[in-house]
């Protein structure tokens, strides 16, 4: 694991960016696994001002919420399309957002799976954490086995991301989410972490035991993480 600290978030966000371009340098059809939230905000930011190559690349979200259309504001895919894939040149069918409306959600995320195998697996997943460990919406106790599934959302997360709804009770409160499984199987990861705020629960997944209570700390054995 290389752990990559930097003084401010512009700072973690220039070296992050820059092993996403590395990445497309190297292999310009890469399959790269992408997160929403806050913390890649700025990340797009830059990588869309790198003006890279992206027609051959292709991308998997971690997640979405249930319920929302996708015309949304605050869905997952209405957050990748307005602040990443309209300003870069990536080819609309290579774009894969998990469905919040599908009708048959277990077929759905097998499917979802069967489509990252055919891709080839993941090059890169992109990471942020939650406030209580989780990556993509893999929550306390989640199998660290898992796969692509329909979660509960817990009500700290709700309260996290109730900041992007008009009130508490519009936020969603179940997800589809790729497992943790699905996310240790990307050859490599690179997870984005900034501010205070997040110090406490960064300790706990890079040196505290191993457990479904903290999400992220499956992290520690996987065999390419870079934590900027
Ligand atoms: C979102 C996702 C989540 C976020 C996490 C941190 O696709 O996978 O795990 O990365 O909730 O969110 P922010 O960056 O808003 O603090």
């Amino acid at each position: 694991m290389e752990i990559i600290i930097q003084p401010t978030a512009a700072a973690a966000t220039a070296v992050a960016a820059r092993v996403i371009a590395r990445l497309l340098n190297e292999k310009p059809n890469a399959v790269i696994g992408l997160a929403t939230g806050s913390t890649p905000l700025l990340l797009y930011r830059a990588l869309i001002d790198m003006k890279l190559d992206w027609s051959r690349v292709t991308t998997f979200n971690l997640d979405e919420y249930i319920g929302l259309p996708k015309e949304h504001p605050q869905s997952y895919y209405s957050f990748m399309w307005e602040n990443l894939f309209r300003h870069i040149n990536i080819a609309p069918e290579n774009v894969h957002i998990p469905d919040g409306k599908a009708k048959d959600i277990p077929g759905f995320c097998a499917a979802y799976e069967q489509r990252i195998r055919d891709a080839g697996g993941i090059d890169l997943q992109v990471l942020g954490i939650g406030t209580d460990g989780h990556i993509g919406f893999n929550e306390p106790t989640s199998s660290l086995a898992s796969r692509t599934r329909i979660k509960t959302l817990t009500p700290q997360t709700r309260q996290d991301n109730a900041r992007f709804f008009a009130s508490l009770d519009e936020v969603p409160t179940h997800c589809i989410t790729m497992g943790i499984g699905t996310i240790m199987a990307a050859r490599s990861v690179l997870l984005v972490v900034s501010g205070e705020g997040k110090a406490t629960i960064l300790r706990d997944v890079l040196q505290g035991p191993v457990t479904p209570q903290v999400p992220a700390s499956i992290l520690q054995f996987h065999p390419s993480v870079t934590v900027v």
